[in-house]
């Protein structure tokens, strides 16, 4: 069984594709004292992102990495692993990060890079969760922390939240009843990590009290 992470203040990392609602509740989180850390840096591969300017406006170092702008994706994480390391970073928290990570950043970050998932994987990985989860007629969906490993949304469960579907929800009904249990589940799983309670038995997160 290994620790995940040893307790003490997380160094971390955010990276976001979109609206960035989850960076706002880690970072509100962090500020008030729920969630031992420090967002080192958010990075970006949206230009016009709403996490980055979020990100400028809260003084936190933001970027844009492009990756149209590198030849391979191992080209484009490791000036992505370069920059994260400028900044300290130890853990990597994918915040609507609409990307797959490559070997390159597995390998630099091993069992510290976090994603969340709008839906009780391994139920509907992938793009359009909520919408998947509505077509197949479940009565019951919800979301997943987890550790990331190079399948899509196949990594090791920290938490999960169980939210209800209804006969009249559609995709942004059940979105936002999904979003409001993320910004919970997120700052508290990291939490866990900061407090050094998260241990890995193969597949298997145990929570260590
Ligand atoms: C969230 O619902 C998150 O779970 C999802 O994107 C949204 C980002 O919202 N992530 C994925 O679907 C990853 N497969 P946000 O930008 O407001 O945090």
């Amino acid at each position: 069984m290994i620790q995940i992470h040893p307790a003490g203040r997380l160094k971390l990392a955010v990276l976001a594709s979109g609206r960035g609602s989850n960076f706002d509740a880690i970072y509100t989180a962090t500020q008030d004292g729920r969630l031992n850390a420090d967002i080192k840096v958010l990075v970006s591969d949206k230009a016009e992102s709403l996490a980055l300017q979020k990100a400028r406006q809260r003084k936190i170092p933001a970027y844009y990495l492009d990756p149209s702008a590198y030849s391979s994706r191992s080209a484009y994480e490791t000036e992505l692993v370069s920059l994260l390391r400028q900044h300290q970073v130890e853990v990597v928290a994918l915040a609507g990060y609409m990307r797959l990570v490559g070997k390159v950043m597995l390998e630099e970050f091993r069992h510290c890079i976090v994603n969340i998932h709008p839906a009780l994987l391994p139920a509907f990985p992938g793009l359009n969760a909520q919408r998947q989860a509505l077509e197949y007629g479940v009565k019951f969906s919800g979301c997943t922390v987890h550790l990331v490993d190079e399948g899509m949304d196949t990594g090791p469960i920290i938490m999960q939240r169980v939210v209800p579907v209804y006969d009249y929800d559609d995709e942004d009904s059940l979105s936002t009843r999904i979003l409001e249990q993320e910004h919970q589940v997120y700052w508290q799983s990291l939490q866990l990590m900061a407090e050094g309670k998260l241990y890995l038995d193969g597949r298997r997160v145990i929570v260590r009290t």
